[in-house]
């Protein structure tokens, strides 16, 4: 049986993480649920699954659980602030972190879970591009298992040969990895149109499922930026060997070239359930409730190179992965309070980009030697985009 934290569980992966959970309860128990503001969604979630220790924002959340889990006398220890987050995963008795926070606010539970010797599932790709060197070396001391659960990640991961390793120079034949990339609402929209783009269009992605930050985030691509650098910790390949392919069809979720000149692909539904049954599971396969993909009703698998014009969030994120050090951190920090701006105080779309060069070209990149000098960086940076954010809006 294994014992499960999610981090993030009222989230879109959260909720896909116990939809499949509760499909195998003779194999998974819920120990620990994190939240941030949605208290009722996380009470029903403690209804039914009864974990020792749930999690939430602020104090006054905090309350209204106690409230609503008495009256249905569960017995969950209710707390409360980033802290607390910690003690999700190291109080809990887990053995499993599905790590699925969005943004930064995930990097310091996430890092607890690799120290600790836990399985990190990881959803939360900004962890690992803020801390990548980090995040690593605290998997390998703690001697943990590290899942990713980003579906090219985890089809990269799947089509990897099991021995493989970081060893340097030695990839075990593996030429390239194929990153698939949908190219999100906006691929063929008119660029003249892109200025005028609200929350809801930018949000409604054409094939998948998402919490609305990394909805948009792949609408500018930014999302395939971050995954790149996602790739180069996890996966340890010079950067110049991680390509990106647009992909309209969501159904080959990425691909690795070997040096025989064979590609192997992992092909499914474009359902995160996939990935994450395949996580909680691994080695072995378990149902994910997603059906089987039927290829003959495809109409046709299309392949193109992304254009970098029509997505400069993409080429920013390469220019910071190429850069190293903290620029990783300060392009995720201001991408984030860019999203967030966008999404909540009226940014325009095409300024996202903007305010990620901005702040990237105002702070100089160190190197990301330790977590408070990797939160120092993005506290600097989330400071320095705000305010060209808000000298924008002057
Ligand atoms: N969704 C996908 O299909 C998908 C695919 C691949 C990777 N990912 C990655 O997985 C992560 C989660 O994505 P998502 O789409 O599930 O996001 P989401 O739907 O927005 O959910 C985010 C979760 O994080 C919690 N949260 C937000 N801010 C927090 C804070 N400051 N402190 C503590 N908890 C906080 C939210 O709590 P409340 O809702 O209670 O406020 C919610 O449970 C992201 O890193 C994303 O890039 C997602």
């Amino acid at each position: 049986m294994r014992r499960v934290a999610i981090l993030g569980s009222t989230g879109s992966i959260g909720i896909n993480t116990l939809d499949v959970i509760r499909a195998h309860p003779e194999r998974f128990k819920v120990v620990a649920l994190t939240a941030n503001k949605q208290i009722d969604r996380l009470a029903e979630q403690c209804i039914e699954f009864n974990p020792t220790i749930a999690v939430v924002g602020d104090a006054a959340g905090a309350s209204r659980l106690r409230t609503a889990l008495q009256e249905k006398r569960i017995a969950t220890q209710v707390l409360c602030g980033s802290e607390s987050l910690v003690s999700a995963v190291t109080q809990s008795d887990c053995d499993t972190v599905m790590a699925a926070i969005v943004g930064a606010a995930g990097l310091v539970p996430a890092l607890a879970a690799a120290k600790s010797g836990k399985r990190v599932l990881l959803a939360n790709k900004e962890a690992l591009v803020m801390s990548g060197d980090l995040f690593m070396q605290a998997m390998q001391s703690g001697g943990g298992e590290l899942l990713p659960i980003d579906s090219e990640h985890n089809a990269i991961f799947q089509c990897l040969p099991q021995q493989f390793t970081k060893a340097p120079h030695d990839y075990l034949g593996v030429e390239e990895l194929w990153l698939t990339a949908s190219g999100g609402p906006f691929r063929d929209t008119a660029m003249s149109e892109l200025s005028s783009i609200t929350p809801d269009q930018a949000c409604a992605h054409p094939n998948w499922v998402m919490g609305r930050k990394i909805s948009v985030d792949s609408a500018t691509m930014m999302n395939k930026g971050l995954e790149v650098i996602e790739a180069f910790w996890l996966f340890g390949l010079p950067l110049e060997k991680i390509k990106v392919l647009i992909h309209p069809q969501s159904v080959v979720h990425s691909m690795v070239l070997y040096r025989d000149g064979s590609v192997i692909s992992q092909m499914g539904q474009p359902d995160m359930r996939t990935p994450i049954a395949y996580g909680l599971a691994w080695p072995e396969r378990i149902h994910a409730g997603v059906g089987p993909l039927n290829l003959t009703q495809l109409a046709a698998l299309s392949f193109a190179e992304p254009d970098l014009t029509r997505f400069p969030c993409l080429a920013l994120a390469f220019s910071a992965a190429n850069t190293g050090g903290t620029a990783p951190t300060i392009l995720n920090a201001a991408n984030e309070i860019a999203v967030a701006a966008f999404l909540d105080a009226g940014l325009p779309y095409l300024r996202i980009p903007e305010v990620v060069e901005k702040t990237l070209n105002h702070i100089s990149s160190v190197s990301a030697s330790s977590l408070e000098l990797i939160l120092d960086v993005d506290a600097k940076a989330r400071h320095v985009a705000s305010n060209i954010i808000r000298q924008m809006n002057h």
